[in-house]
């Protein structure tokens, strides 16, 4: 080989290296990393020659193994930085990337030791090291890898603006502040398929959340109905348990709407999806209290005059729970459940509390698991609950005071209502916030510091605990849907849990002012728009590209029935046509229909989660009307014949605690796949579907 092809070689690596070592620390991204420290070598660049390898010693050990989460990890590579192709990942004995073919190896190392802020080993931890052409992701156990992977994934999406993503050399060392991390959806009073669970699961675990909590039964709350004086309202009050027992069981009656409940097959499905992206779904079941669609179905097991507690004195009742946990444990994957526990009678604190320990025992013994339940004071003095039950603390004063409770010996997961709860599209009162405040988890904390999980108190420092509290397990935030099934869309529910689980999830992981790396509300701000964006594996944001500028589609005159390549498009959009319908059934079918609504030619109804949100606008026969569908994340509304002046909201009218009515506005996305189905009969023409409201 002659001089100049050698110069030349060295000139085109010293022209690769440059852009990457002009980068030589990472970008912020969501959760921030524990330590980042810088090699002296060059730059790790990403390119579809990487190859993503696995320790053949090591990779296929577990479940899910490094393996799975290796080629999931390889598919969001492909997702954030739209490379066609990723070579499909292999194991190997060791490796060492090349110039033209760069490795992302990852391993399972027992020897390493990582902690979590009260200095217990966790295996949720990892080591990036980063040298020129290989990029080794070192883990305890595959679940570290994995979080590890989504630190490379965040990297990838952050850094997508410049032509060459590249990863900074030298070593990141990071692990969780605390072991539970979690979300709680209240799956009781609204119900959620198994799909959008799914979907749930993938975005919340781009920020290492790793636990969603299943609140799984329930009732709504009106107090006329359930307390009023021979008042039989409780008999008709929307309550819910999500499982359905297979066909012939016993508890078949205990899910009359079928419609609305998993099969075993479903939860299965949507647990191993949640376990391929680090997150345990924890189950709950909720007695002896919240238990209207128990007693609905066996009503001599009811408490007089509170029809939706239990009376677990009668012989026939612990029984009964029983058998549906006996039902119900063989579906269940996590080491833990949540038997709910809340918000009974402090005057039968000894049944309670009886109960409470006989089903910790009984749901060890039958199954290994061991349980969790809601804080509730119960006053005795006879008998305590057992050390062996973690308490979910939500709220003073009528729970139990957890700083006490873990002085005492108890295990304590954060849910206080003040920082972690929201309500499904609105709160009595406004008592929650539309997503988590941004104002109290930066500078809630007393003195004006972030919030974490050992803040229980905005106000009062005696009730908050050190981050090593070794009796803090952790944190889980909470998404409440006291109006029932039609008081928003599973859509609208992501819109609350999206950015609120992002700030959550930085500090459950890292805390506040506890790591210099710790993010500030700026770079928070600054970089979750891109995250949320990139977040792969999912698209609750249901992003369709446009074909031109901002248009999705356009058809003047639709063949119908039409079917189009779009399924749903997520808000803002804009959807316009013109329609007459026929004469002959000029209320018959749909003028549009998509995977998360449908718009009804009566009425202009939308459809959303099975629920119907009526406009009242009766389209007149023998002409055609111009309607302008316009919506956003907060609405949804018509303008009719162009008549601007005239907004026509989709709204919600929903039932706070029987004590008044409230109107809400509705947000639908848009059904794009079908035009003029389900016996529609009439003349759909100009449809243009674009981006922005
Ligand atoms: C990353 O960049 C490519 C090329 O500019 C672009 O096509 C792609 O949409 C970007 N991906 C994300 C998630 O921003
Ligand atoms: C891991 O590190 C912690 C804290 O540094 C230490 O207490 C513990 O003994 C170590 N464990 C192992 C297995 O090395
Ligand atoms: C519960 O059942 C027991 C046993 O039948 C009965 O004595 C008691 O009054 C009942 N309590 C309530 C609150 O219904
Ligand atoms: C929980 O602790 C109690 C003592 O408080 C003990 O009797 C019981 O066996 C323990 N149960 C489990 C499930 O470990
Ligand atoms: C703080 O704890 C005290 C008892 O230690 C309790 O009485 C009080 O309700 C708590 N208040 C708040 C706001 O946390
Ligand atoms: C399930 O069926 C009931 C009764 O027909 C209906 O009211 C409800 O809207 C249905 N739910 C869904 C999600 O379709
Ligand atoms: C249309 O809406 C009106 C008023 O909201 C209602 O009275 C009527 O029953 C509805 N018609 C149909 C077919 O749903
Ligand atoms: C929604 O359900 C409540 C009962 O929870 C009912 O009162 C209300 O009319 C319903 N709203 C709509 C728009 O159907
Ligand atoms: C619906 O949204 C519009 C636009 O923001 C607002 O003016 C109206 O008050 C809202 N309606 C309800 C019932 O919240």
């Amino acid at each position: 080989m002659g001089n100049i092809s050698r110069l030349t070689g060295w000139l085109i690596l010293i022209v690769a290296i440059l852009p990457a070592s002009s980068s030589s620390a990472f970008l912020p991204q969501i959760p921030t990393f524990a330590a980042f420290t810088p090699g002296k070598g060059a730059a790790f660049p990403l390119s579809p020659n990487v190859r993503v390898l696995v320790d053949a010693h090591n990779g296929l050990i577990g479940s899910p193994t490094a393996f799975d989460f290796a080629e999931t990890f390889r598919q969001d590579l492909i997702s954030v930085t739209a490379y066609t192709h990723i070579p499909p990942v292999q194991v190997a004995p060791h490796a060492e990337g090349t110039k033209s073919n760069p490795v992302i190896f990852i391993t399972i190392n027992p020897k390493l030791n990582f902690t979590l802020f009260n200095g217990k080993t966790t295996n949720e931890g990892y080591q990036i090291d980063i040298v020129q052409h290989t990029v080794t992701i070192s883990a305890t156990a595959p679940i570290g890898a994995w979080w590890g992977t989504r630190t490379l994934v965040q990297q990838a999406a952050v850094a997508n603006d410049s032509k060459q993503i590249t990863f900074p050399s030298g070593r990141i060392v990071d692990s969780p502040g605390w072991e539970v991390r979690g979300f709680m959806l209240d799956a009781g009073r609204h119900w959620f398929d198994t799909s959008f669970l799914s979907e749930l699961c993938t975005y919340a675990s781009f920020f290492k959340i790793n636990e969603l909590h299943l609140h799984a039964s329930d009732n709504l709350w009106n107090p006329a109905f359930l307390y009023g004086d021979g008042n039989e309202g409780w008999k008709n009050l929307y309550a819910a348990f999500r499982f359905r027992p297979p066909g012939g069981s016993a508890l078949s009656s205990l899910v009359p709407r079928k419609n609305e409940s998993w099969t075993q097959t479903d939860f299965l499905a949507l647990q191993t999806n949640c376990a391929r992206r680090g997150v345990t779904i924890v189950p709950e079941i909720d007695t002896p209290g919240h238990s209207l669609v128990i007693n609905q179905w066996k009503p001599q097991l009811m408490e007089n005059g509170q029809p939706d507690h239990l009376n677990l004195s009668f012989p026939e009742t612990i029984p009964t729970i029983r058998s549906i946990w006996d039902e119900f444990l063989p579906w269940f994957q996590s080491s833990e459940v949540s038997i709910g526990a809340d918000e009974y009678d402090a005057s039968l604190a000894n049944d309670y509390i009886s109960f409470v320990n006989g089903m910790s025992d009984y749901i060890q013994a039958k199954s290994g698991k061991s349980i969790r339940i809601w804080g509730t004071n119960e006053p005795s003095r006879m008998l305590s609950v057992s050390k062996n039950i973690t308490i979910q603390h939500w709220n003073f004063p009528g729970d139990d005071i957890p700083v006490r409770l873990m002085e005492s010996g108890y295990e304590v997961i954060n849910s206080e209502q003040t920082f972690l709860y929201l309500d499904g599209k609105t709160s009595e009162g406004g008592q929650f916030p539309q997503e988590l405040s941004q104002d109290l988890i930066w500078n809630g904390a007393p003195g004006g510091k972030g919030w974490a999980p050992n803040i229980f108190s905005a106000s009062d420092p005696s009730n908050n605990t050190n981050v090593a509290n070794p009796k803090l397990r952790g944190s889980i935030m909470a998404l409440w849907n006291d109006w029932g099934n039609n008081a928003t869309t599973k859509l609208e529910i992501y819109y609350q849990l999206s950015r609120s689980l992002a700030v959550f999830a930085e500090k459950t992981w890292a805390g506040s002012e506890v790591r210099e790396t710790g993010l500030t509300r700026d770079q928070f701000d600054a970089v979750y728009p891109i995250l949320n964006a990139a977040a792969p594996g999912q698209n609750l944001n249901r992003v369709v590209a446009p074909t031109q500028g901002n248009i999705i589609y356009s058809f003047p005159a639709p063949h119908l029935p039409s079917t189009t390549s779009v399924s749903s498009v997520g808000p803002p959009y804009t959807l316009t046509f013109s329609v007459t319908p026929s004469s002959h059934s000029p209320d018959e079918g749909v003028l549009f229909a998509g995977l998360d609504s449908t718009l009804h030619v009566s009425n202009l109804t939308f459809e959303a989660t099975g629920q119907l949100y009526s406009l009242g606008y009766t389209l007149p026969q023998h002409k055609y009307t111009t309607i302008a569908i316009h919506a956003t994340r907060e609405y949804t509304y018509a303008i009719i014949d162009g008549n601007t002046e005239d907004r026509r909201y989709w709204t919600t009218l929903m039932d706070i605690w029987g004590d008044f009515m409230a109107l809400g506005n509705m947000s639908f996305a848009a059904p794009a796949q079908k035009i003029g189905a389900n016996g529609f009969m009439g003349d759909i023409k100009d449809v243009v579907l674009r981006l922005g409201d």
